[in-house]
């Protein structure tokens, strides 16, 4: 037992390495998931979360998803990212903007909020958990976090998508898979709100399908 959580430890370790390596070598223009600040992502949330909500980013990196909704007049923003280089730099991009939002660095599974948020987000890091093990530690993590009646709004590859991402292994949903793994977790009722196939244009050019889905956790079935 002592070797499995061992070897555990070390590729996490190995993995979160490999993230930070690639921000430290690599500016925003040579990342194949950097997107423009008008992304659906920030659209959605604008449609379906106040101001007032509190929204965490999981896996954020260098996005510029919560700079867009602080400038937005969003003001309980959480920023979720293991690599230290790209939190850091987008701390030092936001300048004296950076401490109206709340920085974890560590590993996602780590991160426990002070109080629920009411939305979860999450683009291209759920996909990198390929095993029961990962996805069950994932799926605890995000409905330790979500407030009953809360969101999630997760983008993951496509069935039709690629089968790496940044050289590494993902796991491929559609709408139907991704909302029958949240509901396969414990007790857990998650209602689709929306769902959308969408073609990412990476900064060189090449082309990526995403499924999206936005969720919504309800207690009970009505
Ligand atoms: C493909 S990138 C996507 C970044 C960002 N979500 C975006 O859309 O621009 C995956 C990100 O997830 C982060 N990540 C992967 N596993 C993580 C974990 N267990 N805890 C925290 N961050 C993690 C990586 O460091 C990387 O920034």
């Amino acid at each position: 037992m002592k070797d499995v959580q061992q070897q555990f430890h070390q590729s996490s370790h190995a993995v979160q390495d490999h993230w930070d390596s690639r921000y430290k070598q690599n500016g925003d223009q040579s990342l194949s998931w950097t997107e423009s600040a008008q992304s659906l992502s920030q659209q959605w949330i604008r449609e379906t979360v106040p101001r007032s909500a509190s929204i965490a980013d999981i896996g954020a990196g260098r996005s510029l998803l919560l700079p867009t909704l602080l400038r937005a007049g969003y003001r309980d923003l959480t920023h979720v990212e293991w690599s230290q280089s790209a939190s850091k730099a987008l701390q030092h991009q936001l300048s004296d903007q950076a401490s109206n939002i709340t920085w974890f660095i560590g590993d996602l599974n780590l991160w426990q909020p002070s109080a629920f948020v009411d939305l979860w987000h999450d683009r291209a890091v759920f996909h990198f958990q390929m095993d029961h093990r990962s996805i069950q530690q994932y799926l605890h993590s995000l409905h330790r976090a979500v407030r009953p009646s809360g969101y999630a709004l997760l983008a993951t590859f496509h069935l039709d998508g690629p089968e790496t991402c940044s050289g590494l292994p993902v796991q491929r949903y559609d709408a139907h898979s991704l909302i029958s793994i949240l509901n396969d977790f414990r007790d857990a009722n998650w209602k689709e709100v929306k769902s959308q196939i969408w073609t990412h244009r990476t900064p060189s050019g090449s082309e990526q399908i995403f499924q999206y889905i936005l969720a919504r956790r309800t207690s009970f079935d009505p």
